[in-house]
Order: structure tokens, then sequence, then C-alpha cells
């Protein structure tokens, strides 16, 4: 049976009957089936991010900091180390530097180098006792806690120990705004 309308290009006559139940359904299957496996594969990265997270928790890399003569008592000094967590690609950016304050013998606190607000390296200043950060006006206490501007909290610490007379700090994970009370044994809460 041809068009009855005879103006427009449906040479092949009237639309073609409504596809079978049976047919639509498979492919309304289909169609549900491809949505599922994309929301499985844009879960994935989501899925390892959460789970890789949790098991960088358990991560212990204890880098040695240098002899105890390095840190006396008081002060507060630059120091850097390899990052125990690299690729062959890193070159120099693998190295990363962090303030050590030994606050009497046998006590210390060890900084990251990176303020809290987005992470500009903060400098110590011996004179007046305080971190500056140069990028906002970031200030922080001796003691890394924050003075003012716009960091939302002290400096992050690497937990530290002592072992034959050297310094060591678990540089295995950098302690980030989402453990807000991330210590490890020796660092202060
Ligand atoms: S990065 Fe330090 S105050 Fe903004």
């Amino acid at each position: 049976m041809t068009c009855p309308c005879k103006s427009c290009e449906c040479e092949g006559g009237w639309p073609s009957a409504p596809e079978p139940p049976k047919r639509r359904t498979f492919l309304f299957k289909l169609g549900t089936g491809l949505m599922g496996v994309g929301a499985a594969l844009a879960a994935v990265p989501i899925l390892g991010t959460l789970l890789g997270g949790a098991t960088k928790r358990a991560e212990t890399k204890w880098v040695d900091l240098g002899d105890l003569s390095q840190f006396p008592a008081g002060q507060t000094r630059l120091t850097s180390f390899i990052n125990p967590i690299t690729s062959p690609t890193d070159g120099i950016t693998a190295k990363t530097a962090c303030w050590v304050r030994c606050v009497k013998a046998g006590e210390f606190q060890v900084f990251a180098i990176n303020c809290a607000h987005l992470g500009c390296p903060v400098r110590w200043f011996a004179q007046s006792k305080l971190f500056l950060c140069p990028c906002h006006g970031g200030v922080y206490y001796e003691d890394g806690s924050r003075a003012s501007g716009p960091p939302p909290r002290g400096l992050f610490e690497y937990p530290w120990k002592l072992e034959g007379g050297r310094l060591m700090i678990d540089a295995g994970l950098l302690p980030g705004l989402q453990e807000p009370g991330f210590a490890g044994e020796g660092a202060a809460s």
C-alpha cells in the first residue's frame, strides 16, 4: 500500500507495523544491562580510591632523618629525605623536606613542610619563633599550631621514633585534612 499524502518521500508505503512486544522487551533488557555495566565500570575508580585509602593507612615506611646530633635541643631545622612512595619517573620530585623541632633531648616534633591551606612550603623564622607561609600569609606557632591566616588547622606532623641514636619518621603516609586526628606514637596529639 502506498502513502496517500503523495508529497512525502516514504516510497516504501505506510510506516511499518509496531515491533512485536518480544523484540521490544529484549531491547529494553539489553539497554538496562548495558547501563548496569556502565555504572559498574564507573564505580571502579571510586571504590579503588575508597579502598586504597583504607589500605594506605596501614602502610608504615620509616625513613632515617639522621643522627640526633643534627637536631640540637631547642632548635628547629630543615632536613630533606627521599619519599619512600615513589615511582621511577619521579626523579628529583621524590626528594622532599620537613621541619624537625627538638623540643628537648629525646623529644621531637616533625612537621610536613607543606602549609595546611594549599600546600605551599612554609619557612621557619627562629627570631619570631613562627612558621610563615609565603602564599597567603598563613602563620603557625613553633609547636605547629595555627596562629593566623587561612590555614584551617596546624601543620601536619609525621610520627617519629628514635632508633640507635637516629631520628626516624614514618613517611609512608602524609597526613591530610581527611584525618584531622592523625598522629603517630611520637607526634603531638
Ligand atoms: S598555602 Fe599557605 S596560607 Fe595558603
